[in-house]
């Protein structure tokens, strides 16, 4: 979809389509009042009659007004002007751009980013209606015979502000939320791609084709006999129950001077997580494919710094492999020697996550990280404390932590800290090795993350387990894109200083 801001009144509009709000109950927004005064008084009299009352959620669309130059104008519910903050105002642009692609109104010109919204400027509301309408009209087919495509879809959105001032704004706004809806698009795709599709060689190619476009962005790709040399145990430890070699992909962007720290991104690139050995239950493991979500979500925010050419060094790394149960693969009660030295015995094969992630991070070491944030569909019992709404956030600096709060909260994609205090670390202990793979029953989230922060030690780090965000389930079953929101934010936030 195409996006573009401009300025001016809207009863001087001409085109397809003309979007506007009504507040409950039956409340014109000043742009449906504009309307309203231009075309004598059509949309009191439909609001009168009980056509719409201004619910969220509902959209009403009107034809050839009297007076108007548009053809079309989109009514949208915006609910009771007191609760019009910011998830409203997300639903009602999403609300409005699901109606327009259905409704064959190829273009339209919409005045919601220039409704009143307490605390947020024109900056935000323009960037959060780009990512609220390109997701709402967002559509995986790509595995399908026939696609399901409306016939004349949404192809170009103007967001359109009443001040001439505001446009420059406005467009910053666009700009940073088109990079955001992009990124989210590609983290989707890789998301809903199946693991026959996208294995890990599958994801290492899509880092190379991201390479290849960016000219700032350089990709390499370790193999198993590279990740051998430096003594990857834990990850090998993984990728050996499965038929599909195992790939480090390591993305390099640079946007700043050579000796600025970059950040690092590491994201769990489980192309199929069937639990290995320790088999999971039939029940809903197909969605065992999302497992590489974290790897999705960091690549996603890599393909927005560089399209956004961020002045910042940024290096995403992700460890990409399969967890299968074939003949080689890792047993329960296995021990084995990290990249760090530590040794781990193995008590569930399923806890392979925090394996992976454990080399990966040792290996971010070298970069001298400014900052480290990996992004992980890490444990079940992260969507037992938060469900779908936040993402678990856990490390050991508290203004990373802080930061990466602030940036969820501002995008709408947001985290919720949990300790990470050292009484949890007794819950890793092993008989046989330096620590488990496991903590037992309690505070899952918790001991994954602690068993994480023994590899980051060194290092400013977070955890981001997004294990309840990152995909829906039910019929709206799908990747949502998610943390590609928060990471952006922050990085931007960050260069913004
Ligand atoms: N990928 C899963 C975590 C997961 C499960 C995410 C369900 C979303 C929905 C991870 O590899 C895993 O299996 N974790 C185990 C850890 C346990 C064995 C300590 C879990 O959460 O059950
Ligand atoms: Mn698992
Ligand atoms: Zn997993």
């Amino acid at each position: 979809m195409h996006f573009n801001v401009k300025s001016g009144s809207p009863e001087k509009q001409r085109g397809a389509c003309l979007v506007v709000g009504v507040h409950e109950p039956r409340h014109l927004s000043d742009a449906a009042k504009a309307l309203d005064a231009a075309s004598d008084g059509a949309l009191t009299a439909i609001v009168r009659r009980g056509d719409h009352d201004g619910q969220a959620g509902e959209t009403l669309m009107l034809h050839n007004l009297p007076g108007l130059a548009c053809e079309r104008v989109l009514l949208v519910g915006l609910g009771k002007k007191g609760e019009f903050h910011d998830a409203a105002y997300r639903r009602a642009c999403a609300t409005a751009a699901s109606a327009l692609d259905k409704s064959g109104a190829t273009e339209a010109i919409s005045y919601l980013a220039d409704l009143p919204l307490k605390g947020r400027d024109i900056y935000w509301k323009a960037s959060q209606a780009v990512v609220a309408s390109a997701s709402a009209c967002y559509r995986f087919d790509e595995t399908k015979s026939k696609k399901e495509a409306p016939k004349r879809p949404l192809k170009k959105l103007t967001l359109a502000l009443a001040e001439r001032s505001a446009v420059p704004e406005g467009e910053r706004g666009l700009r940073d939320g088109q990079a955001i809806a992009n990124g989210m698009a590609l983290a989707q795709r890789l998301g809903n791609l199946p693991g026959n599709i996208c294995t890990p060689n599958f994801l290492a190619e899509q880092a190379r084709a991201l390479g290849k476009a960016h000219c700032k962005l350089k990709v390499d790709v370790l193999e198993e006999k590279d990740m051998e040399k430096l003594g990857m145990g834990a990850l090998l430890a993984v990728a050996r129950g499965s038929r599909q070699p195992a790939k480090l992909i390591v993305m390099h962007y640079k946007g700043a001077a050579r000796d600025e720290r970059p950040v690092v991104l590491v994201g769990k690139g489980v192309t199929f997580d069937s639990g290995g050995i320790s088999l999971k239950p039939g029940a809903a493991m197909d969605e065992m494919k999302f497992d590489m979500c974290g790897a999705a979500g960091v690549m996603g925010t890599l393909q927005a710094c560089c399209e956004l050419e961020l002045p910042l060094n940024l290096v995403v790394i992700v460890p990409a492999t399969e967890n299968l149960p074939d003949g080689l693969a890792t047993k329960p009660g296995d021990v084995v020697t990290s990249m760090s030295g530590q040794t781990i015995e193995i008590l569930n094969t399923d806890a392979e996550g925090r394996l992976v992630l454990c080399d990966a991070l040792s290996y971010a070491a070298r970069f001298e990280p400014a900052l480290i944030v990996d992004v992980a569909t890490l444990t079940g019992a992260c969507v037992v404390a938060l469900g779908k709404h936040a993402s678990g956030l856990l490390g050991n600096h508290e203004p990373l932590i802080h930061a990466l709060l602030k940036a969820g909260q501002s995008s709408g994609d947001r985290a919720w800290q949990m300790p990470l205090w050292e009484e949890y670390q007794e819950q890793l202990k092993s008989n046989f090795a330096d620590m488990a793979n496991i903590g037992g029953p309690q505070a899952g989230t918790i001991t994954a993350a602690c068993f994480l922060s023994r590899f980051t030690k060194d290092q400013h780090w977070a955890h981001l387990d997004i294990a309840g965000v990152a995909w829906n389930q039910g019929d709206k079953k799908g990747a949502t894109g998610r943390p590609v929101p928060l990471l952006t934010r922050f990085l931007l936030d960050r260069v913004a200083g």
